[in-house]
C-alpha cells in the first residue's frame, strides 16, 4: 500500500536493452533491521533481474559520499541508498544529478533545499510511528498516576531518530501524566541500548516507569540492563520499540517488551520496480510510504512463527 504524491523524473537514459546496474549504499550494519532490509535489496535485485552493485558504509557518512561518487565515476543507471544523517547531502546529490543518474532514497530521507536532487523516497513515515507509540501508552496508561520516561534515541541526526522522537513528543504532549525524564543519544545498537539504560539506571533508580526506544536493538539492549538491575522488564517498567524484528515479537511474546511499533525492512521489491518504472520513463511518486502495524501479546504470538525477519 503506498500514499502516492507526484513526483519528478530525472536523468532517465536510453537504455538499448543492455542490463539495469543500479548502486546500493547502505549506511551498515547496525541493527537486525538492517540485515533484514540488505537481504531484500539483494534478493529483490536477483528476482527482478538488475545488477546490483552493493556497498556498505559502515555508519560512514563520508565514507557513504565516496561509495555515491563511485558509483557516478562508474555510470550506473541508478543510485539508491539508506542516508546515515537527514543532512549533508546536496553536493553529492548535486553530482550525480549533473551525471544525469537519478537517486532513489531508501529507507531514510533526507533534508536539501532542492528536492529535486532525487527522485522519490521509499520507506516508512517516522514521524507517525512515534505518534502511534505514545498513543498506545495514553490508552494504557492509568488515569491517575504519573509515569516517567527514558527515551533511547536512534543516530543523531538521522530521519527515524528526528521523526520518531518528534511524533512521540507531539502525541504525550499536554498529557500531565508523562515526563520525559532523559532523552539519550544512541545509535540503534544493542550494545548502546544497553549501556544507556545502565546510566538511565544508575540516574534514576527504580523511578523509570517507561522506556521508549527508537528501535528494537535498543530495547532489547535495555531488556537485559533492566534484567541484571534486577527489575523486570514490561512488568517494573514498561517497553516500547520500534521495527517488530522475530526478536522483538519473541520478546513481547514472554513479556519482557510491551509494543513493537513496526516499521517494515522489506523494501526490496518496490525498490526494483521503482528502478525499472523510471527507466521505462514512468513518473515515481515523490514519496512510496509502508503501511504498517503494531504489535502487543496476542499478535505478537500470533505472528511469531511466521516471522522471517
Ligand atoms: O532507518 C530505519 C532504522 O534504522 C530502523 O528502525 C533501525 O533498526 C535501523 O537501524
Amino acid at each position: 500500500d503506498s500514499d502516492y504524491v507526484p513526483g519528478n523524473i530525472s536523468g532517465i537514459k536510453d537504455r538499448n536493452e543492455k542490463p539495469i546496474v543500479l548502486g546500493f549504499a547502505q549506511v551498515g550494519t547496525e541493527s537486525g533491521w538492517r540485515i533484514a532490509h540488505t537481504n531484500s535489496v539483494m534478493s529483490a535485485a536477483q528476482n527482478a533481474g538488475i545488477q546490483l552493485l552493493y556497498e556498505n558504509a559502515e555508519q560512514s557518512q563520508e565514507r557513504q559520499v565516496e561509495i555515491i561518487r563511485e558509483f557516478i565515476r562508474k555510470k550506473v543507471d541508478v543510485i539508491a541508498f539508506s542516508p546515515k544523517t537527514e543532512t549533508g547531502w546536496d553536493e553529492v546529490l548535486q553530482e550525480a544529478k549533473e551525471a544525469g543518474i537519478p537517486v532513489i532514497l531508501s529507507d531514510r530521507e533526507v533534508k536539501a533545499a532542492d528536492d529535486t536532487l532525487w527522485t522519490s523516497y521509499i520507506g516508512s513515515d517516522f514521524r507517525d510511528e512515534g505518534r502511534r507509540a505514545a498513543s498506545w501508552l495514553l490508552g494504557e496508561a492509568e488515569p491517575d498516576r504519573s509515569y516517567n520516561i527514558i527515551e533511547l534515541q536512534g543516530t543523531p541526526d538521522s530521519a527515524p531518530a528526528i521523526g520518531r522522537k518528534r511524533g512521540f513528543d507531539e502525541g504525550i504532549a499536554g498529557d500531565e501524566r508523562f515526563r520525559l525524564i532523559a532523552s539519550y543519544e544512541g545509535d540503534f545498537t544493542r550494545g548502546k541500548g544497553k549501556e544507556l539504560m545502565e546510566r538511565a539506571l544508575r540516574t534514576y533508580g527504580g523511578d523509570i516507569h517507561v522506556v521508549y526506544a527508537h528501535n528494537d536493538d535498543m530495547a532489547l539492549g535495555a531488556i537485559q540492563a533492566i534484567e541484571n538491575y534486577g527489575l523486570k522488564p514490561g512488568k517494573d517498567i514498561i517497553l516500547i520499540s520500534v521495527d517488530a524484528t522475530k526478536a522483538a515479537l519473541k520478546a513481547i511474546s514472554i513479556g519482557k517488551l510491551n509494543l513493537a511499533v513496526e516499521c517494515s525492512p522489506l523494501l526490496g521489491p518496490q525498490l526494483m520496480k521503482a528502478v525499472k518504472d523510471l527507466l521505462g520513463g514512468q513518473e515515481l511518486p515523490m514519496k512510496i510510504i509502508t503501511s504498517e502495524g503494531m504489535f502487543t501479546q496476542s499478535l505478537a504470538k500470533k505472528v511469531l512463527a511466521s516471522r522471517d525477519y
